[in-house]
């Protein structure tokens, strides 16, 4: 019982950690309080909480093999949903408030503006991740869909290319999120493999 207790609480924080982002830009917009530029605080807002969200959704797998507990794992589907659903709202945003629904104004920033189309082809990577997430999708494609899902490793890079290209002046903040996204990838390398090969290779000589 205590288990699946303590796996419903993390899934709770998880929810409210999730929604708290959009429910203060939700109460900051209902207040006024957006700043001079309110769609540049909603764009900014909902572009850097997808990219948090999905750097932790990158973190449960390494958090797991740490811990030895399977919660993270429990919490990956969730907050990798949360990631995209953010994605989604801004992208809709930049077609709502910067392009007024224009496609052809799409087509344009998609060709000209290399931020954009990091961008784009991040959320286009994201978005089959998201529909098959299910344990039914999970079933039919066997194998190949973890294969799938690794696309999450290139499209978090275009994420972090996406916010670096945007930048202006200071690097800073894209870079501080390039660097832990290298760190949750350069987890993810056969190092214990390798490292037990050599240490095994050294014993037997
Ligand atoms: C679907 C295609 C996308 C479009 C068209 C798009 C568009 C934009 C625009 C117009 C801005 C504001 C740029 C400015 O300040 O001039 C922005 C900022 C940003 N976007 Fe995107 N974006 C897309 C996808 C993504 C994705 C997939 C992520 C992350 C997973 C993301 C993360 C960010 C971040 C972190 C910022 C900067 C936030 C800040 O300055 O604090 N975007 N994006």
């Amino acid at each position: 019982m205590r288990p699946i207790r303590f796996t419903l609480w993390l899934k709770l924080a998880a929810w409210a950690l999730c929604l708290y982002p959009a429910a203060a830009l939700a109460w900051r917009t209902y207040s006024g309080h957006l700043g001079a530029n309110p769609v540049e605080t909603l764009e900014h807002g909902s572009g850097s909480t997808a990219l948090r969200i999905l750097l932790a959704t990158l973190a449960m797998t390494p958090l797991r093999q740490l811990t030895g507990r399977p919660e993270p794992i429990q919490l990956r589907r969730t907050l990798g949903l949360f990631a995209c659903v953010y994605m989604c709202v801004h992208f809709a945003m930049y077609l709502v408030f910067d392009l007024e629904l224009s496609l052809p104004k799409l087509g344009e920033d998609l060709v000209k503006r290399t931020y954009i189309t990091l961008g784009f082809s991040c959320w286009l990577l994201l978005l089959p991740l998201a529909l098959t997430s299910t344990d039914g999708w999970q079933r039919r494609l066997k194998r190949r869909w973890k294969s799938l899902h690794r696309l999450i490793y290139p499209a978090a890079l275009l994420a972090c290319g996406h916010f670096i290209w945007l930048v202006k002046k200071d690097e800073t903040e894209p870079m501080i999120y390039l660097g832990v996204l290298l760190v949750l990838l350069g987890w993810r390398l056969p190092w214990r493999r390798w490292a037990r090969g050599i240490l095994g290779a050294q014993t037997t000589t």
